[in-house]
């Protein structure tokens, strides 16, 4: 199996992202039409791989270093199987529950041994947090909630960033009442590289990293503050109040879950790098990259995204996300892909997992 620069840097013992923080709605509308086909997609917490289901595709490949966070994929599959669509909602925790250990149980249903053994471990952070709340991201954002959060604003003001209003009453809400001076001490002091770093993400992932990440958060909080709705952003809802409201991921909706339950035959989870299924010499049809380049070096960047190449149907599609390291095709093979700038940019408004600064779709020429 081939091995990943970012394999030997990090602990991957441990679910890293217990849901997924990149927007599936944007993802299966930047793949195109996929029917019929091959896609591959790096696991995380599994949620976007079933996204893709939605797509009609012949199969979905997925890929991930972590064997923690294909276990996040074994339990949904294992949820949609036996639970109903409410039931799902309550194990994630994007509902309140008292009946957690039992719904994880039955989630738990056919599962491999070590799927099971793995969950059962980890039951009592199940029933406390929810399934999808006790990674160390959302850890990460539970301890800026529970514990940072009160020290500068009331539950009133927090309650009222999701009430709806017009675009131009979002903008005062943001400057008057919601960017105090402590508001602005916290980010700073919450996202500085020392703190995100020892909470939520590893060392490593800065080695390629420029600027602040607290400037680069309170550039995006504008986004997902004034630009979008925060009514409709179940992620800002997450972090903001520990569950989710009305508003859900795209693979957590009722709309969504008898389809993708009628395709979970489809997926082929194939625990390893994306490094390793390149160098099979299949071809897919379209590629989730989650934003891993960004734990890449620009040289190994360059690399990996060579031999996607390699491994791309002619109309294949890219779509990777960047938190803050820039990372887009390397200038080298420039003229084997078409940037698709306008989806691009029509994509980015809609975002609503609102913390990355780039979004990128790039499509394989026939
Ligand atoms: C890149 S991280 C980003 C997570 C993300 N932002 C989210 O919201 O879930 C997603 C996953 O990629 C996996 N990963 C990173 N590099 C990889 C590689 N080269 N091959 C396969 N999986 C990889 C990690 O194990 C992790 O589970």
């Amino acid at each position: 199996m081939q091995s990943s620069e970012i394999a030997t840097k990090a602990d991957f013992d441990h679910i890293r992202y217990a849901q997924l923080w990149e927007d599936a709605d944007v993802l299966t509308q930047a793949l195109g039409d996929c029917a019929g086909g091959t896609l591959v997609s790096i696991c995380s917490a599994g949620d976007n791989a079933l996204a893709m289901l939605t797509l009609d595709p012949q199969k979905v490949v997925v890929v991930d270093l972590s064997p923690a966070q294909i276990a996040c994929l074994n339990l949904r599959i294992g949820a949609f199987r036996h639970l109903t669509h409410p039931e799902f909602l309550e194990l994630m925790g994007a509902r309140p529950s008292t009946l957690r250990a039992e719904l994880l149980n039955r989630s738990l249903q056919g599962l491999d041994q070590d799927t099971c053994d793995f969950w059962q471990s980890l039951e009592s952070d199940v029933v406390q947090f929810g399934a999808g709340g006790l990674g160390k991201f959302e850890r990460y954002f539970r301890i800026f909630r529970t514990r940072l959060l009160p020290l500068v604003h009331r539950q009133k003001t927090i309650d009222d960033i999701f009430v709806s209003k017009p675009k131009a009453e979002r903008q005062t809400f943001l400057e008057t009442r919601f960017n105090t001076w402590r508001w602005r001490l916290l980010l700073n002091f919450f996202f500085s590289r020392f703190v995100m770093g020892r909470m939520g993400r590893d060392k490593a992932f800065f080695d390629h990293v420029d600027g602040s990440p607290a400037q680069h958060v309170a550039r995006r909080i504008r986004h997902a503050a004034v630009d979008c709705d925060p009514a409709e952003n179940p992620y800002l809802h997450w972090i903001m109040k520990g569950t989710h409201g009305d508003a859900l991921p795209m693979t957590w909706r009722a709309a969504n879950f008898d389809l993708i339950k009628s395709r979970l035959d489809r997926l082929e989870i194939r625990p390893g790098s994306l490094e390793a299924f390149v160098s099979t010499g299949e071809k897919a049809d379209g590629f989730n990259l989650s934003d891993i380049f960004e734990y890449m070096s620009p040289d190994i960047f360059a690399q990996v995204y060579g031999s996607i190449l390699q491994a791309s149907a002619p109309g294949a599609r890219l779509v990777y996300w960047n938190m803050m390291a820039p990372r887009r095709v390397p200038p080298a093979i420039m003229d084997r892909v078409t940037t698709l700038s306008e989806l691009e940019d029509r994509l980015k408004v809609q975002d609503k997992a609102f913390f990355y600064s780039d979004f990128v779709v790039e499509q394989v020429k026939d």
